[in-house]
């Protein structure tokens, strides 16, 4: 079995050699970050249905339920966190000219932040709240969660510019993505369970149309061994790091 610095000079020797390469980020990613995953160990879905909190007819039915539930603590978690290594690695994969896109299912706004310029946000952003009435939209720093659910000028309820459980994946994101997916050389799926369609679809995609699929996540998920062609397990913000090195000094 190859061990893992080997996998760190496989995986940048292949980034150098792709001629596209688009990355698929989860939760995982920002954990480094403080901010906790969904699923697994410390997941926020250990301690709340998904389906009671995350999804739009709970919203729709209690809004202030899930603001006060989730929501809130969304608001206070995203507020301060920080980009880390992995996110800043994806940033400097695309700067050296590797890396084209970033898929990501979190709406965090940390690759962004990071430095990446081309992100899909398959899931929405939660740096935005819509009006559920006439639609106006605040940066959610500007929303003032004294009261809850937080109100619009109009009196209209506000909520994320997310994907909730039960909602489609805006129109644009979903057929670029897809489009990638069947178009690139390399897959680099970092922290993502895989398990929400339709992300999850997408190494699957990448792969049936002759891409290479690689995984980096701190377990092995259903992707390993299977559609994934190698995983390098352990923290994103430690691999991402050294692989962005090697591929720099490949590059320098
Ligand atoms: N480094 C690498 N991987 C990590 C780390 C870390 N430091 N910490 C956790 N992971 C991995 C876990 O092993 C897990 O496989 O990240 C993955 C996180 O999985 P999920 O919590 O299921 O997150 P994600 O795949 O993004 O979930 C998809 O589900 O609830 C919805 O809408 C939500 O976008 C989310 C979607």
């Amino acid at each position: 079995m190859a061990n893992q610095n080997d996998l760190i000079r496989r995986l940048a020797d292949d980034l150098l050699a792709s001629e596209s390469c688009v990355a698929l980020t989860g939760a995982g990613i920002s954990v480094e970050s403080g901010i906790p995953p969904f699923r697994g160990k410390g997941g926020l879905w250990e301690r709340f249905d998904p389906m009671e909190v995350a999804h739009i007819d709970s919203f729709l039915r209690d809004p202030a339920r899930v603001w006060d539930l989730l929501l809130r603590e969304m608001h206070s978690l995203l507020s301060t966190a920080r980009p880390n290594a992995a996110h800043l690695g994806l940033a400097r994969l695309e700067k050296a000219g590797i890396l084209s896109t970033v898929i990501t299912q979190n709406v965090d706004g940390l690759h962004q932040a990071a430095g990446s310029t081309d992100v899909i946000e398959f899931h929405g952003n939660f740096a935005w709240q819509r009006c559920m009435e006439c639609e106006k939209t605040y940066s959610t720093p500007e929303v003032d969660l004294s009261t809850i659910p937080p109100l619009c000028a109009c009196g209209g309820i506000l909520r994320p510019e997310c994907v909730f459980f039960g909602e489609a994946i805006p129109e644009h994101e979903l057929a670029r993505s897809f489009q990638l997916a069947a178009r690139c050389g390399l897959m680099l799926v970092v922290g993502t369970s895989a398990v929400v369609q339709p992300s999850a679809s997408l190494p699957q995609v990448a792969r049936q149309h002759g891409a290479l699929v690689v995984e980096i996540n701190r377990e092995p998920t259903h992707l390993t061994g299977s559609v994934a062609h190698y995983s390098l397990l352990g923290r994103a913000g430690d691999l991402v790091g050294a692989v962005a090195s090697l591929v720099e000094q490949g590059r320098g």
